[in-house]
């Protein structure tokens, strides 16, 4: 299936701009495929991913979403060759220092998902010092997701529950599934509207699995240093077309 490419023609002006997506989440897939089909080394896919990703984080923005949150490395992102594993975190200092203005300029706010923690010392401190300064920032909502896995953050959420509970922080109440949702990252960004996968396989590989819950999920093609605009818009286009249930029946 490849999400709205069957449409030729400029995507942008079949959208009805009153149903644009809240949030929408990438998982930039194909870095690799793209470099080798170039005869490049994957690292060259991977710099021409960060700025894919650039390009559709300000067109989302554009569009008028409210977040975008991207699978820029996932707790078994680790497991590649160390060469490619720092060459990512040089890439997101990188990307962080290169982008700091332009994301100031264009009113973005920088939050990251996943344990920054455990970053090389400097990324951490990149990270943490763009989040200070893009905080104020009311426009688009860029969530990184940098050693972060789903399972990992179901866990950690159940594991502050559990320690706010002890320190008397939340009475003797029963977990609801709201209050849940309030411990984990995405806390501060609205529900997860629609899931992008380029590179064309069909899986959701650890990400976000509580928030796409009832997300429109949308397998695209293409590998992601070539996925820009317009075929944002197609994803969207096709997030438009579908039917929205939340598990209830039409007119139900
Ligand atoms: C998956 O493609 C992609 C990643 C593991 C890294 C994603 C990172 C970026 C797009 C750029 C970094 C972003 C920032 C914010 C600096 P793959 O390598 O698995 O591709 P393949 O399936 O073709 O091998």
């Amino acid at each position: 299936m490849d999400c709205g490419h069957e449409q030729t023609g400029a995507a942008e002006n079949l959208l009805d701009k009153q149903k644009i997506p809240g949030h929408i989440a990438v998982i930039m897939d194909g870095n690799g495929r793209w470099a080798r089909q170039r005869g490049l080394p994957r690292t060259a896919g991977h710099k021409a991913g960060a700025d894919a990703l650039r390009a559709v984080a300000r067109a989302a923005g554009e569009l008028g979403v409210k977040a975008v949150t991207a699978y820029a490395f996932s707790t078994e992102n680790w497991k590649r060759p160390a060469y490619e594993v720092n060459f990512l975190m040089n890439l997101l200092d990188l990307y962080l220092t290169g982008e700091i203005n332009n994301l100031n300029k264009e009113n973005v706010r920088v939050v990251f998902s996943g344990d920054i923690a455990a970053l090389p010392g400097k990324v951490r401190e990149k990270a943490e010092k763009t989040v200070k300064i893009t905080a104020p920032n009311t426009g688009l909502t860029l969530n990184l997701a940098v050693n972060y896995g789903g399972q990992a953050e179901i866990v950690r959420a159940a594991n502050h529950i559990i320690r706010d509970k002890a320190d008397g922080k939340i009475g003797d109440i029963e977990i609801t599934v709201d209050l849940f949702a309030q411990y984990l990252y995405t806390a501060s960004l609205p529900g997860l509207d629609l899931l992008i996968r380029t590179g064309g396989d069909m899986r959701v590989s650890n990400f976000l699995l509580w928030q796409a819950a009832y997300a429109e999920i949308c397998f695209v093609d293409v590998f992601w240093p070539d996925f820009n605009k317009d075929g944002l818009c197609r994803a969207i286009y096709e997030y438009q077309r579908r039917e929205r249930r939340f598990g209830a029946i039409k007119d139900g």
